[in-house]
């Protein structure tokens, strides 16, 4: 299989120049996570399952090749239009080459669980930044549902993995608050005779459990004496084919919110974001720090809430974040911090210790990133403290994304506000979240170059 683009290709810097009066309505791609879980869902569902608003950005595609190479019929329809013909739970085929998630920790932690259903040997790998994350926290409980998984040192990729004939029932608390090992026990339960729970201390993501009930499965959830969610699937259902229409991605319109927010004349909405009340940390904490976001028509749409959000140039304040909203928001502290460095007053972010296995050590690039335009910033062990002085970050500086989207997005959106242009010295990790960034920020009137 190919070499993915980006681990040889030569890196595309970029520089965002301060800006004014951003305006206009846009739409933001569709959920990565809902993304990544229609089309795998789709693929262990017998029939066609028709799905609307897909991100056509690089991890999801990775995502469709890989069910594709399982033996799952995965066509384009129409932007965004996708059809899935599955081959039921635990129906897929032996892939007969090594399965490439690109940098995709959802795709390649929630195929694992996919995998997990199938008692053949399936062979992962993923960019140079998805094969230094960990991949024990889902070989672990997929170990003890009957996996065999053989990794490299610490559990990392390229590994491979044999599933069980039938997947073991089990019950799991998990370790670190992640959808994503939640979500790869339930897909490898779906295999499984009878009940099998996760119990989450801290509620993550609700995609999967929302969209396993859209195809016929059934999933409770009840509170343990502790607080705790237990989430519980019965095994081996049938699942019905269905119709799944995906929202915008909060955690993408989150970059054009704040850009709004933080340039002096603008006023941007951003239709058909979805507003899962797991995924709206971010909102809450800029609301806090006194920004003029309001949400219209909000409305339902495929058993998820989704609204038009309306940003407008604020004063924002500093504030301290709590460590119990970071699920609800974990891919949104690099945007947060840009935010909190034109800010007037010190904001403190406490809980982050897992930004540092995300697409990169979050934690150090985004105080790097922000020491590099002016802003002054430090990490603890698990927080992260931001001063800003109510002025403009000055801005001039390059930073290191690491081939990492989000630290990318965030700090072009700093550059907007600052008072010298601010580069990144790579973009292109951008396709894989939302690949017309550039373009859509400049149709609200942004500069790059
Ligand atoms: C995701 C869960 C989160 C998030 C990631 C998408 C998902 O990861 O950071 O971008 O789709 O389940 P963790 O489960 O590792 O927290």
């Amino acid at each position: 299989m190919a070499t993915p683009a980006h681990d040889t290709a030569t890196p595309s810097p970029l520089g965002a120049a301060p800006a004014r009066n951003l305006r206009g309505r846009v739409r933001v791609p569709g959920d990565k996570s809902m993304s990544h879980r229609a089309l795998m869902l789709g693929a262990i569902t017998v029939g066609a399952t028709e799905v609307t608003g897909l991100l056509e950005g690089d991890d999801v595609l990775a995502t469709a090749r890989s069910l594709a190479a399982m033996g799952a019929t995965i066509e384009r329809t129409g932007p965004g239009a996708w059809r899935v013909h599955g081959r039921g739970v635990a129906g897929l085929a032996e892939p007969d080459d090594v399965l490439d998630l690109g940098n995709a920790g959802t795709g390649a932690r929630l195929m694992l669980g996919i995998a997990a259903q199938h008692p053949f040997t399936a062979f992962f790998t993923g960019d140079a930044s998805l094969r230094r994350r960990p991949m024990g926290r889902v070989a672990t409980p997929l170990r003890a549902m009957g996996a065999r998984i053989v990794a490299r040192a610490g559990d990392r990729l390229p590994l491979a993995i044999t599933g069980a004939a039938e997947p073991l029932p089990i019950a799991y608390r998990l370790p670190v608050p992640s959808a994503q090992i939640k979500s790869a026990i339930l897909l490898a339960a779906l295999a499984a005779p009878g009940a099998t729970s996760v119990i989450e201390p801290e509620p993550t993501r609700d995609h999967t459990e929302r969209m396993l009930r859209h195809f016929g499965a059934e999933v409770n959830v009840t509170i343990e004496a502790d607080g705790a969610r237990r989430v519980t699937l019965i095994g081996q259902p049938e699942l019905r084919p269905a119709r799944l229409v995906v929202p915008g991605d909060p955690s993408s319109a989150a970059f054009p919110l704040v850009a709004a927010l933080i340039t002096p004349g603008s006023a941007v909405t951003v239709d058909g974001v979805g507003i899962n009340p797991l995924r709206t940390g971010l909102l809450e904490t800029l609301r806090a720090m006194g920004a003029g976001i309001t949400l219209e028509n909000t409305r339902d749409e495929g058993g998820e809430p989704v609204a038009d959000l309306v940003a407008r140039s604020s004063a924002l304040r500093g504030v301290e974040v709590p460590a119990a909203r970071a699920p609800s928001m974990i891919d949104e502290y690099p945007v947060l911090a840009v935010a909190a460095a034109c800010a007037t007053g010190t904001t403190v972010m406490h809980g982050l210790a897992e930004l540092k296995v995300k697409e990169s050590d979050r934690l150090a690039a985004i105080v790097a990133g922000l020491r590099a335009n002016g802003v002054e910033a430090e990490a603890g062990a698990d927080s992260l403290t931001v001063v800003g002085t109510g002025a403009p970050p000055a801005g001039g500086g390059t930073v290191i994304t690491h081939f990492d989207h989000r630290i990318a997005m965030a700090f072009l959106v700093l550059g907007l506000a600052a008072r010298c242009a601010a580069r990144v010295d790579d973009t292109r990790a951008i396709a894989t979240s939302f690949p017309d960034f550039v373009p859509l920020m400049t149709g609200l009137g942004a500069t790059f170059a």
